[in-house]
């Protein structure tokens, strides 16, 4: 079967079906062979085998590019970063504060003011939304918060908000810390769904917690996918289900956006948030987006009125209409859309870092990206599988806790080791130029994204894993 085919049945629900010589190295060579995105691994720095071993800079990264399954925490290097910060750096030295209004020629940067724009216009395919529904801004709790402060909206009947009972720590502070700030108490509005003993929540049991407070929630906020188990929520299912009810919908989607297709507008979604450090690749703590349903966005001139009615939200200059902005008049005039949610005149050097890790996205689609995305994690599960087959069956080495069916995750395996075995093995992959993610206790996070890795490398992995484990 060649990788056409897998993917084929990987999309069908159809188990892959891997041959006997699944784990050789010419059977991840020839997959590689068949891969039509195998040429963007090219746009991309990845930390090799003598640059982690660095104290120092000295202009080099030193060796054959190494194996880096962790984009799921801080995405590989786009070499496009480099030129597009330097076409930054040249147009403030050049023309200073006139780069707010100039599109330079022979950049691949649009003027500041219209960066953000510029940003959205390039993200439509990545989440599904109108470029106008998307907006880069601050980071991704900070985004979170801007967007509560226009969405949770409690009241004496309707104050609850529905969460995950482990949600990343930052999303919890947030939710709990709006939830004080209007005075309520975290004990009675704060609805965490429990997984089952598998550490999975089935989408049956979100959709019977709804049920269970729908008349009393305000807002149900989960993440796209988990960022411990790697379980991808059914995004669809569950807002229109919660909608149905009365109930605002909002996704923190920062380990989904970049990882898997999203339609964010199609489904229906009020809000969503994402970072762009993971599987964007836009650099460690790059400025984040934010997606805005475009009923939300509306700015309306009721008579010809100078002062339009839109939806309340917390305002800053930016999000003020460019016609007006620079007016300085005391009249919001919001920009129509979600640029219309923007607080502060965004760095203009972080989002050429944003544009230019878009820019890659560009080359391909979330369709052939997520194909590929399929078959990469299930042929690492089953290497998985088969070095567990070789423990005792008493004591397997690990257990993967991430959903075993595809349409249930992303790239990321979780890997849940026998206790005792982390640091041994995480300390062998780093010495073999291998970066992948370690999160107490005892889980392996193992993300071969589809961008910049191989077959060979999901292949090489597994032969380093087998030694750690003495195979
Ligand atoms: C699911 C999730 N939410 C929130 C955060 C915090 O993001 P930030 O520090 O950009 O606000 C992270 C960071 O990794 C995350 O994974």
């Amino acid at each position: 079967m060649d990788l056409p085919a897998y993917v084929e049945r990987l999309r069908s629900g159809a188990p892959p079906k891997f041959p006997a010589d699944a784990n050789s190295l010419e059977f991840a060579q020839k997959l590689d062979s068949q891969d039509s995105l195998r040429h963007l691994r090219d746009e991309f720095i990845l930390p090799t085998k003598a640059s982690l071993k660095k104290k120092a800079l000295d202009g080099s990264i030193p060796g054959e590019q190494g194996i880096y399954f962790v984009g799921n925490s801080l995405g590989a290097q786009p070499k496009a970063v480099r030129e597009y910060v330097n076409a930054q750096l040249e147009t403030w030295a050049s023309v200073g504060v006139n780069g707010h209004f100039l599109d330079m020629d022979q950049s691949p940067l649009v003027q500041w003011q219209d960066m953000a724009e510029d940003c959205a216009n390039k993200s439509a395919d990545l989440v599904g939304a109108s470029p106008s529904e998307i907006v880069y801004m601050s980071t991704l709790t900070v985004n979170l918060h801007m967007m509560m402060a226009s969405f949770y909206k409690p009241d004496a009947k309707r104050h609850k908000v529905i969460l995950e009972w482990k949600p990343f720590p930052s999303d919890h502070y947030a939710i709990e810390s709006q939830i004080v700030w209007h005075g309520l108490d975290p004990a009675e509005s704060m609805i965490k769904i429990e997984p089952d003993s598998d550490f999975l929540i089935p989408t049956e049991k979100v959709l019977a917690t709804i049920d269970a407070h729908a008349d009393s929630t305000a807002l149900i906020l989960l993440p796209g996918i988990q960022y411990w188990s790697g379980q991808l929520f059914d995004i669809p299912r569950i807002t229109a289900y919660a909608k149905e009810r009365g109930i605002v919908v909002g996704w923190d989607l920062a380990h989904a956006a970049g990882n898997v297709e999203l339609k964010l507008h199609d489904w229906d979604v009020d809000f969503a948030c994402w970072c762009t450090y993971k599987y964007i690749n836009a650099g460690p703590g790059a400025t984040g987006g934010a997606f805005v349903h475009e009923r939300y966005g509306k700015v309306d001139f009721v008579d010809n009125s100078e002062n339009p009615t839109y939806r309340p939200r917390l305002a800053g200059w930016y999000g003020g209409d460019k016609r007006v902005r620079f007016n300085m008049a005391n009249t919001f005039v919001p920009t129509p859309g979600a640029a219309g949610y923007q607080v502060s005149n965004p760095s203009a050097l972080d989002l050429a870092s944003v544009a230019a890790a878009l820019s890659i996205f560009n080359k391909t689609s979330m369709r052939d990206l997520r194909s590929k995305a399929l078959v990469l994690t299930a042929y690492a599960e089953h290497l998985l599988d088969q070095i567990n087959a070789e423990a005792d069956a008493a004591k397997p080495f690990f257990k993967i806790i991430t959903p075993r069916d595809p349409a249930q995750r992303g790239t990321q395996l979780s890997v849940l080791l026998r206790e005792g075995l982390l640091d041994n093995i995480a300390h062998a992959l780093e010495q073999n130029g291998v970066m992948c993610d370690k999160r107490k206790p005892d889980v392996l996070r193992v993300a071969p994204v589809p961008l910049y890795s191989r077959f060979e490398d999901v292949w090489r992995f597994m032969q380093i894993l087998r030694g750690a484990l003495g195979l």
